[in-house]
């Protein structure tokens, strides 16, 4: 297939916005400040800060590279891209489409929680700056099993509908205005909970490395962490590559959008972590973290129902630009693979979520003592994903960039065809792809899994 008859980003802003759409979300409001807090604070940050750069931005670059060159989905890609005889590269592919199945399955009830949580904003149900009665709010709606799995349908209707119509198009443009906006909006709330009497001790917890806190299990869920905020290490940045246009400068486009989502994640810190010290929040208190102290704050500023409301409404955006990406990936294996067309592709992904995010969603009620490694399903298809399948990709990814694929077939595409001056760039990102990425990943998991 050429790239005229396939699907495809039009414009190289375009590119920018969507692969931005795919990595910001949840990610950075929801998981980024609740394993921050429960991992202790700055030791894990920095941990974060370096996976991201010398692990997460190196297998992005090469991962969107392998999707270009191949212009397939996930699977099909390394069927073009490997050896004739080395059919079990597109492992990698299957593997991704696993792991989006997980990750929706419990981000599609993160997102349940984001809706529920806008028309309690309208409500005036969560302007507390109280503890107490923020965890209990936030508690009786996850504990509730029809609450929450009602949350979860709405999310998979709004989404399902969008990527079957195949309005992405529409998403963007939305996207691409509003997202500004949650950046102002972050920054209001970070202003607010600075000069919130008593908010240097959250900057310290964020700011003041402890490294005697910094654990094989921490050094794992950063490194998780780095791969699902970059959307990396299960085919998505392959299949958004397989949209990106032949001279879109790809090294440039991977460390903008790192940047960026960087950025969006620090705010979100920097936004609660203050109020959680001032008000007296448990920083530990994992994933209902956020649904408790960014109301807080918004509760102890002028005008907070009406901002408070807009945020979540904004977050909700944000959930869905990520929610298309990791949809997209079986969406394109199914309909490209098995010439399903879109729209049945996105029905059947949308039901096996549906099915897959019933334990998922009842985490918290029926299925709390169905556990599995001493984790609800939650915290498993999490765990699993975030932490297991996706750095395995990765090194996969890489081992097979590094060691495979090769340096010159690299070079050549990653300057497009000669037209970019970038090989000394091109060589540090192969060296970190042969040798640092796969060897720290491999050190990381097999420690943090305690194989090792
Ligand atoms: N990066 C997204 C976020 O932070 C989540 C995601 C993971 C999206 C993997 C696509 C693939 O919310």
């Amino acid at each position: 297939m050429n790239q005229s008859s396939r699907d495809g980003f039009t414009s190289s802003f375009g590119v920018l916005v969507a692969t931005l759409g795919s990595a910001v979300g949840l990610g950075n409001i929801w998981k980024f400040p609740s394993l921050t807090g429960a991992n202790g604070g700055a030791g894990f940050l920095l941990v974060y800060l370096l996976a991201t750069l010398l692990v997460g931005l190196p297998v992005m670059i090469v991962e969107t590279m392998l999707g270009r060159a191949a212009r397939a989905n996930a699977v099909s890609a390394f069927e073009r891209v490997a050896p004739r005889r080395q059919w079990w590269w597109k492992s990698i592919g299957w593997m991704g489409f696993a792991a989006a199945l997980l990750i929706l399955a419990f981000y599609s009830e993160v997102a349940g929680w984001v809706y529920a949580y806008v028309f309690k904003a309208m409500a005036g149900q969560i302007a507390t700056t109280d503890p107490q009665i923020a965890g209990a709010v936030f508690a009786e709606l996850v504990a509730n099993p029809l609450s929450a799995l009602f949350w979860q349908w709405v999310v998979l209707a709004v989404t399902g509908s969008i990527i079957m119509f195949g309005v992405a198009k529409g998403i963007e443009a939305v996207t691409r205005k509003l997202m500004p906006l949650l950046f102002i909006l972050l920054l209001v709330l970070c202003a607010r909970s600075l000069t919130l009497p008593g908010a240097s001790a959250g900057l310290q917890f964020l700011f003041s490395p402890d490294l005697a806190k910094i654990t094989p299990a921490v050094l794992l869920t950063a490194l998780g962490l780095a791969f699902f905020k970059l959307s990396i290490g299960m085919g998505c940045m392959l299949t958004y590559g397989s949209y990106f246009r032949d001279n879109q400068n790809i090294p440039v486009t991977a460390t903008r959008v790192m940047f960026a989502d960087l950025s969006v994640s620090l705010l979100a810190g920097i936004a609660i972590f203050p109020a959680v010290f001032a008000f007296g929040f448990e920083p530990a208190a994992g994933p209902s973290l956020v649904f408790m102290t960014i109301p807080a704050v918004f509760t102890a500023m002028p005008g907070g129902t009406l901002f408070m409301t807009l945020f979540f409404i904004l977050t909700a955006i944000a959930s869905v630009g990520a929610m298309l990406s990791l949809l997209e990936v079986p969406v394109a294996i199914l309909s490209e693979r098995y010439g399903l067309g879109r729209k049945r592709a996105s029905l059947t992904t949308i039901g096996v979520v549906a099915v897959l995010g019933v334990p998922a969603a009842l985490s918290a009620s029926l299925t709390s003592e169905a556990k599995v490694f001493a984790m609800n399903p939650f915290d498993l298809f999490d765990f699993l994903s975030s932490n297991v399948l996706l750095p395995l990709g990765g090194i996969l990814i890489c081992l097979f960039v590094g060691w495979v694929y090769g340096l010159p077939e690299m070079a050549r595409q990653l300057s497009n065809d000669g037209a970019l001056r970038n090989r000394r760039l091109v060589s540090v990102v192969f060296f970190l792809v042969r040798f640092v990425a796969p060897l720290s990943i491999a050190a990381v998991l097999l420690h943090g899994l305690k194989l090792f």
